[in-house]
């Protein structure tokens, strides 16, 4: 790991505040917000020149210089660019939480060489790269960004790194009471809920910072991205962000594991491109695929009465909502952590491609 890195720029109105005070649509909107706030000044209106809102159907007031509008563009039109769904999404072949967790694991990734959420992250990233310098297309580079916002954010959603049934697509429980699957607990249910019970201060935009309200729409999930700001990136986590943004050194294709397995009989899947000192998805999605061992992927789904068998084809439904689930998440934070860490990254490569930003982009703290 390099040292705690330089921060390339933090936004001046800490320095000008005399005293101290102080994944559905949601999850990606969420994500992109927390980045609009951290964007540095000239990066926006750079953005909003390169989206073509007119394609995205949106209403004149949604198309207002907002990155969150079209945070979801890429699942809207999943189902006429077909070939951008194994793009949302990455998992190895040995994968199989809870009981093991392979991130690649000996065998490597699954599917298509360069078709993968993590790839896909270099490739538009390489693209708007190639923007700034005169060399791709303003309608490519449209698409790249889209695509480089939605990746952020699906790369943050742990059921997005692992295949097992789909990404827990395929398994079903319930939420509430209600019948739902994992997948979606985790891109609805788990934010709907978080939203819902927000402390009633945080209705109120917070005081001297502008540049969070400025970003807030009017949405329903406002007061939950005040209360990740303030009390989760300006407190709990304040020490631990400079690492957020960092990459590790070494540039390794995929893992050791997959290295040691080449040397021992070769791997079935393939590999990933490597990752840079800029820009490391793998090294900032390991964490959160190894989240699927630890108590994300509940391991209920796999005991009786709960496990699909011969015998028993219809088995009850695993009740998510529960203090042991939907409560132990909530206490970790750790929905709230995997936005606030989206949504960073997300600004600070936005902030290096756009900006010139040094290494690493923005970070804003409590003054
Ligand atoms: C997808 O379909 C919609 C209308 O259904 C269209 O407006 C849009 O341009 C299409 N997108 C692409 C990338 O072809
Ligand atoms: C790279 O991104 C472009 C722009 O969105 C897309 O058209 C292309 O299919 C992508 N290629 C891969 C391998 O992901
Ligand atoms: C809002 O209220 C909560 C709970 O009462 C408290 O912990 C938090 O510090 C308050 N936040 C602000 C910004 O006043």
């Amino acid at each position: 790991m390099r040292l705690v890195p330089t921060v390339a720029f933090a936004l001046s109105f800490c320095a000008s505040i005399p005293t101290a005070y102080a994944w559905g649509p949601a999850g990606h909107e969420i994500v992109a917000t927390i980045a609009q706030i951290y964007l540095h000044p000239t990066v926006l209106p750079t953005l909003c020149t390169i989206i073509d809102f007119s394609s995205t159907n949106l209403s004149p007031l949604d198309s207002t210089c907002h990155i969150a509008p079209i945070a979801t563009w890429a699942d809207r039109y999943k189902s006429n660019m077909t070939w951008s769904a194994q793009l949302h999404f990455i998992g190895a072949l040995d994968d199989h939480p809870p009981s093991s967790c392979a991130f690649p694991g000996k065998k490597g990734w699954a599917g298509t060489k360069r078709v993968n959420v993590l790839d896909g992250m270099k490739n538009v990233t390489a693209l708007l790269q190639g923007w700034v310098k005169g060399e791709t297309s303003d309608d490519a580079a449209n698409e790249a960004l889209k695509f480089l916002i939605h990746f952020f954010g699906d790369s943050h959603q742990p059921m997005h790194m692992t295949g097992r049934e789909r990404g827990g697509n395929q398994v079903k429980v319930a939420f509430g009471g209600k019948e739902t699957n994992l997948h979606a607990v985790w891109d609805d249910s788990l934010i709907t809920k978080a939203t819902s019970t927000i402390p009633q201060n945080y209705t109120l935009p917070l005081p001297y910072y502008p540049e969070i309200e400025q970003a807030l729409r009017g949405s329903s999930y406002d007061p939950y991205i005040r209360r990740i700001i303030r009390e989760g990136i300006f407190q709990k986590w304040a020490d631990e962000i400079p690492g957020w943004l960092s990459c590790p050194d070494a540039v390794k294709p995929t893992s050791v594991d997959a290295q040691a397995a080449l040397g021992s009989g070769g791997t079935t899947g393939i590999e990933i491109l490597p990752d840079n000192d800029v820009l490391c998805p793998y090294h900032w999605a390991k964490p959160t695929h190894d989240l699927l061992c630890d108590g994300v992927w509940p391991k209920e789904v796999d005991e009786p009465p709960y496990k699909r068998t011969d015998k028993n084809p219809q088995p009850p439904l695993l009740e998510l909502d529960t203090p042991a689930y939907s409560g132990m998440i909530g206490q970790r934070w750790l929905v709230e952590k995997q936005l606030a860490q989206g949504g960073l990254r997300l600004a600070g490569i936005l902030n290096y491609i756009f900006a010139g930003q040094g290494q690493r982009g923005a970070f804003i703290e409590e003054c």
